[in-house]
């Protein structure tokens, strides 16, 4: 059998099928997209005083996130700068005062200056200013904090605010939702055997909808038309007649977030924010992702549930609510390994073809090509 060469012109390739199982080009992907771009890294208020930490891998290295006793959160390479071994191990935790090395004790405060090595009186070559632990730029927005590991690192307001502010259609809507000052109602994390464009790809269309996602269509009835979401700039899609609210069974969801006015209040908008975040945005809630590549075939997807504090503090049942958006993750995600199965068979090594409501999906086969040429 050979693989198919006469696919009409009018339709758009895909990448072909070694862009999903390569780890050659993964690594490469690691470096010009990961290693390049802002990366949320973590909810900040889960880092909720001195001395809490996260670690986490952003392409090939690793980044502590901690924060300091000012309050202030920061970021460093987990790397210890006497002979080189990580310095966390711990995905998470708090540090009492210190992060200290667990080979030979060299000791950073937790502004990741070097305080204490011990014997360190005895060799004074080493200048403990300029032995500290490497800084990483860090920024807050919208509640998380997104670390980048470039050595020049791309504008923030254009990379990422720009993005949101773009498929949103104008500067100031973000914050009708005030993400920042919402609380996380439920987490749930998807260990996902699908490569992370797959995953993109998956978020950017809506051609799928009508097959996969029963329950959402019928909240969102003109999804089952099959038209992205990400279709019109600002265009949000509009709840069904009968759905009370944005649940599982279309029952009235909780308190809606008070900036969120007429010509919101019953739609439902995606973003997203290459290379890893996903925002979903509803009347009472928002529905945060953030994707974290684990190897060419295997991605990690933290999925935040975001309300009003005190809808959390209630202690209300969110399961109806939560229920929705886990159904369609499953349901996604699903799909994704069904790709990735397939992926390195002779009969997708062209790739295949996008159908006109996919186009946003091209424009990130742009995208990605054009950060791998760079
Ligand atoms: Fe960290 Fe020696 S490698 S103290
Ligand atoms: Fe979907």
């Amino acid at each position: 059998m050979s693989a198919p060469t006469d696919v009409s012109p009018s339709l758009i390739s895909t990448l072909p099928g070694l862009s999903y199982t390569d780890p050659a080009l993964f690594g490469r992907e690691q470096e010009k997209i990961f290693e390049a771009r802002w990366i949320a890294a973590a909810r900040s208020a889960d880092l909720d005083g001195p001395g809490a930490f996260r670690t986490l891998d952003v392409g090939r290295e690793n980044v502590i996130l901690v924060r300091g006793r000012d309050g202030q959160l920061r970021a460093f390479l987990n790397v210890c700068r006497h002979r080189g071994a990580r310095v966390c191990m711990e995905p998470s935790g708090v540090a009492r005062r210190n992060l200290q090395c667990g080979y030979h004790a060299w000791t950073y405060g937790l502004d990741g200056k070097l305080v204490a090595a011990p014997n360190l009186t005895k060799m004074p070559d080493v200048d403990r200013t300029e032995y500290g632990l490497v800084p990483v730029p860090l920024r807050e927005w919208l509640g998380y904090a997104w670390v980048c590991v470039a050595d020049e690192p791309p504008s923030f307001d254009a990379t990422v605010i720009g993005a949101v502010t773009e498929r949103l259609g104008g500067a100031g809507v973000i914050e009708r939702w005030d993400i920042e000052n919402l609380e996380v109602g439920r987490r749930i994390s998807y260990d996902v055997r699908a490569n992370w464009k797959l995953i993109v790809e998956n978020f950017m269309e809506c051609y799928h909808c009508a097959t996969i996602h029963p329950e959402l269509t019928e909240v969102l009835p003109e999804f089952a038309d099959g038209f992205a979401a990400q279709y019109f700039v600002g265009h949000g899609a509009a709840f069904a007649d009968e759905a009370e609210g944005f649940t599982v069974d279309g029952s009235a969801g909780v308190s809606v977030i008070p900036g969120v006015v007429d010509g919101h209040d019953r739609k439902y908008y995606a973003i997203t924010v290459n290379p890893q975040v996903f925002i979903n945005l509803v009347p009472d809630h928002v529905i945060f992702h953030r994707m974290y590549p684990a190897g060419p075939d295997r991605t990690v997807v933290e999925c935040d549930w975001l309300y009003l504090p005190e809808v959390v503090r209630s202690g209300r049942d969110l399961d109806s609510s939560v229920e929705l958006f886990h159904r369609v993750n499953q349901q996604d995600f699903d799909a994704c390994e069904r790709c990735q199965l397939a992926a390195s068979s002779k009969a997708y090594a062209q790739g295949g073809v996008l159908v006109p409501s996919e186009h946003h999906i091209g424009a990130f086969h742009s995208w990605v090509t054009e950060q791998l040429a760079t």
